[in-house]
């Protein structure tokens, strides 16, 4: 089976020294791509900037922004039988870039952003893709119900939900602590553990919905 990856976090260039972007680390999806290899299947990981090494079995598309994450999805996706989707994508781009470095003129500045392309949200209604899908939900409060919603708005298989406002997982840590939230099952708490064993049990999960 191949397995389309994406991890990190997203660069949205504001000029050509500065840019928007958040905690990501990539270690989650990384983790994803060690435990989906090691399970035997075919892995293309689509990764922002992240000081990691991929395993060289993989293969790995190196992208900057949502717009070049959304365009390598879209290239990829037919290709899968399964999607998931640990990227923190940022959601709005600077509605300008400017070509030169912005200067401080004045004491406040304002800056214009717009909505990037929902990757995720694009996988069934825009891309036709019909295998198993599976999102990431990071939230600060109501986890469950967050992570409810998100399953059935982004017609997904299974959505990891972590909350992110908990020290020591989440953002950048070496461990995660998850909720598994599918249709038909109740939500199944994975308690702390390093991001290589959360990795095992979510590809675990993804083997028993692509069996039924
Ligand atoms: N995602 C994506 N493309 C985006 C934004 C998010 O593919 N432009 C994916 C992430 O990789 C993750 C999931 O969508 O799998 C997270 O969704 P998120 O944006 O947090 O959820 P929403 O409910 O759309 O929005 P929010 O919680 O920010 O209101």
């Amino acid at each position: 089976m191949k397995l389309l990856i994406t991890a990190g976090p997203t660069r949205e260039p504001l000029d050509p020294v500065r840019f928007l972007s958040n905690r990501s680390s990539g270690k989650m999806g990384y983790a994803l791509a060690h435990a989906a290899m090691d399970a035997g299947h075919e892995v293309i990981l689509i990764s922002g900037p992240v000081p990691i090494t991929a395993p060289t079995s993989v293969h790995l598309i190196k992208v900057e922004t949502a717009k070049e994450m959304f365009e390598a999805v879209r290239a990829h996706i037919g290709e899968c039988g399964v999607a998931i989707f640990s990227a923190a994508v940022a959601d709005y781009t600077p509605a300008h870039v400017a070509t030169q470095k912005i200067k401080k003129h004045s004491e406040t500045f304002t800056l214009e952003l717009v909505r990037t392309p929902d990757i995720l949200g694009s996988a069934r209604n825009v891309f036709g893709f019909q295998g198993v899908l599976v999102g990431f939900a990071a939230e600060t409060e109501n986890l469950l119900a967050n992570a409810e919603d998100k399953l059935r708005r982004k017609g997904c298989d299974l959505i990891v939900a972590n909350d992110v406002s908990r020290p020591g997982t989440g953002f950048d840590a070496d461990d995660n602590e998850v909720l598994l939230v599918t249709k038909d099952a109740s939500p199944r708490h994975l308690g702390k553990a390093t991001k290589h064993e959360i990795a095992r049990e979510i590809i675990k999960a993804v083997n028993g919905l692509n069996s039924r």
